[in-house]
């Protein structure tokens, strides 16, 4: 199963798959027994730093020891690699998919180093599936202490969008509409009407991802799925739910032994996944 086949499925019938970050063998370990056990396929990313953390080489073997153990389609995902090089070493690892992110660069950057991307990841009939950005999203997965203001300059402009696309032949497009990484101060404001142009003036089979899912009322985040998003990421509220069972349960506790104490954070972080995949209504292709 491509992943491509899972993001056209997801638009046609108007639910979205989840993309979940991971830098523990242990958190890759709950979020594809959530996604087994609600049914739906498996989308976990490192980011630069989660990669650097764990290796490039740990995470693709998890991925292939997790395939092997569970049966389901996982797919692995460079999220946010801020440049072409380090795409590269992603790409060269064996991930599945590359969220190449140059959009802190000018539109012409941007597109040369996506672009370069889309033809590694094609090369020697490989199908890569690849993510550019477009807009200029702020914040980071984390809880922000101060307050973050989405500049007019940031949103993706539907037109530009679409020569983005055209020129560079990715797959799928990730967009600023309003969202911040992390739990800000203030709740944040989707640009619906902005999604819906984006989604009319990019190719259907071009997948439409909303970065920084976390803290979204879900009021909005069910319109974002309706006006076309295909691809959801969630991390600070994952990170928030595996920090909090941790340290509750080492608070309890005198346990050294890490595989006993950390069990109450593996679970929180499964639950989380499968309530956020179950509200995206996300599901395995079937037939
Ligand atoms: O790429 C990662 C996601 O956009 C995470 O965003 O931490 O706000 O959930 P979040
Ligand atoms: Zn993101």
């Amino acid at each position: 199963m491509m992943l491509g086949e899972i993001f056209n499925q997801a638009l046609a019938e108007g639910w979205s798959t989840g993309h979940f970050n991971f830098s523990e063998s242990d958190q890759a370990r709950a979020i594809c027994e959530a996604a087994k056990e609600v049914g739906a396929v498996a989308f976990i990313g490192t980011s630069e730093g989660e990669a650097r953390h764990l290796g490039y080489g740990v995470a693709v073997a998890l991925r292939d020891a997790f395939r092997a153990e569970l049966g389901i389609p996982i797919f692995l995902n460079s999220d946010h690699h801020k440049s072409v090089d380090s795409a590269k070493r992603a790409l060269e690892a064996g991930y599945d998919s590359i969220h190449i992110d140059l959009s802190a660069k000018s539109f012409e950057e941007n597109l040369a180093g996506t672009k370069e991307i889309v033809v590694l990841a094609r090369a020697n009939d490989r199908e890569i599936n690849v993510e550019g950005e477009l807009g200029y999203l702020r914040g980071d997965s984390k809880i922000q202490k101060e307050k973050i203001e989405v500049k007019p300059e940031d949103y993706t402009d539907p037109e530009k969008a679409a020569e983005f696309v055209k020129k560079t032949g990715v797959n799928r497009l990730a967009i600023a509409v309003g969202n911040i990484h992390g739990i800000s101060l203030d709740e944040p404001n989707l640009d619906i009407e902005r999604i819906k142009k984006i989604r009319a003036a990019v190719p259907i089979g071009v997948a439409l991802v909303l970065h920084a899912g976390s803290g979204i009322p879900d009021n909005q985040i069910k319109a974002a799925i309706a006006a076309g998003i295909a691809n959801i990421h969630i991390n600070t509220d994952i990170r928030l739910a595996y920090a909090k069972a941790l340290r509750d349960a080492l608070k309890e506790t005198d346990e050294t032994t890490p595989y006993k104490f950390d069990v109450p954070a593996r679970e929180a972080l499964k639950t989380m996944v499968k309530e956020k995949l179950k509200f995206f209504g996300a599901r395995i292709k079937t037939g």
